[in-house]
């Protein structure tokens, strides 16, 4: 194993407190100590000296980008815009496009509702929503939303892994399936940036987008929106400001256009705190790759899917394959009150969700085996004493 994976190194990376089975990465993660160090930092310096250093902290920002465009292959940093958060950037998509009555959007049953209520309020311009049941059985999840493709769609929008299930979906293969119909792709990568290597180009996604706070290991509300290059400049504008001209700093300046990168989409000043939080935390998600961090993703899963199998009355949402998984699995317990269930077992120090209808356990890469078997114990043992 390399040095970066050693038990001690993680253990310094993620000082978690004793006993706690943190199992909730799709949700909002813990920072790694070296994020939470450069916040610390930043705060202190902020008090001490202010902004002083403002051009040093442009450039955290700028290492910022660099690491974003790497975790998904962008084209260039220039590629990548800052903002708020993931449903933000959806939004920008949904009100950058030009849209004529008749267009259609086409969304799964199980999207996140960020993922869905943008597509909705395009009603009053005559948008239809369209929604693939990709709970279908007889049929693949790729099948069901082909099945809905045709030749007033004008965008394809999904999330990499879906919230509650788990299910992964073959981005490649809907990227392939919106080029041959012409279609426009859009990628919601929150559940899966971070937890395995993502390839916008190869994907052929004309957007992605994902926040900080899940599988990235960042703050909330700091999260990349990626534009395909050639998709730049259609995409209309709705923020302005001083931020996003070409010509920016120089406030005497009365005409502008805006800057010809991805920071167009970027109205005014940034959330740098965030971002020396989130660049130290995607640094180290590089360092360690990100093939390996999804095998050891994939490694925990398995480790828990098997041991929930074993658990009377526990049976899985999430799919068997490990292609159609990430992090995220997701067991319905029989004859129980799901939400109450996961509830107690905040009370017991397992922190996991109730989604999907069932309950979500959502480990990281560096998280211990020791974790999972907790949480794995302290579900049976709640489970036996009814
Ligand atoms: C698939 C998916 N998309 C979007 C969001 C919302 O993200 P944000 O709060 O960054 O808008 C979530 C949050 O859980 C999610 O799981």
């Amino acid at each position: 194993m390399t040095e970066p994976l050693s038990a001690t190194h993680l253990e310094n990376e993620f000082p978690l407190d004793a006993g706690l089975a943190y199992l909730n990465h799709a949700a909002v993660a813990p920072w790694p100590r070296r994020a939470s160090d450069a916040v610390v930092r930043f705060s202190m310096e902020n008090s001490r000296i202010g902004a002083s250093h403002y051009p040093q902290w442009l450039s955290v920002e700028d290492r910022l980008r660099q690491n974003l465009a790497q975790l998904i292959n962008a084209p260039s940093e220039q590629d990548i815009a800052l903002c708020k958060n993931t449903s933000e950037a959806l939004s920008m998509v949904a009100a950058g496009l030009e849209w004529n009555p008749g267009d259609e959007v086409v969304i799964t049953n199980q999207e996140f509702p960020s993922n869905r209520i943008v597509w909705e309020s395009l009603a009053d311009q005559g948008v239809t929503l369209r929604v693939a049941d990709i709970d279908r059985q007889d049929v693949t999840p790729e099948g069901a939303i082909e099945d809905l493709l045709n030749d007033r769609t004008k965008l394809l929008s999904v999330s990499s892994v879906q919230y509650g299930t788990g299910l992964r979906l073959d981005a490649s293969h809907l990227g392939a399936l919106c080029e041959s119909h012409g279609i426009l792709f859009c990628l919601d990568a929150i559940q899966s940036a971070g937890a395995e290597p993502l390839d916008v180009q190869a994907t052929g996604a004309h957007f992605a987008m994902a926040d900080g706070h899940k599988w990235m290991l960042g703050p909330e509300g700091l999260a990349f929106f990626y534009v395909a290059p050639e998709w730049r400049d259609s995409l209309k504008l709705y923020e302005y400001g001083w931020h996003m001209v070409a010509d920016r700093g120089n406030y005497d300046r009365r005409d502008w256009e805006p800057a010809p990168d991805a920071r167009r989409f970027e109205c005014g000043s940034p959330n740098l705190l965030a971002a020396h939080a989130l660049e130290a935390s995607t640094g180290l998600l590089l360092e360690v790759g990100l093939e390996q961090v999804r095998e050891r993703i994939d490694q925990r899963i398995a480790h828990l899917a098997s041991g929930l199998a074993g658990i009377p009355g526990v049976s899985p949402i999430t799919p068997d394959d490990p292609e159609r998984r990430l992090g995220i699995y997701t067991v319905h317990v029989a004859d129980r009150d799901n939400r109450d269930l996961c509830q107690r077992l905040a009370e017991d120090n397992v922190i996991c969700a109730n989604r999907g209808g069932g309950i979500r356990f959502s480990p990281h890469f560096y998280t211990p085996a020791a974790a999972l078997d907790q949480a794995l114990e302290t579900l049976g043992r709640q489970i036996r004493a009814g």
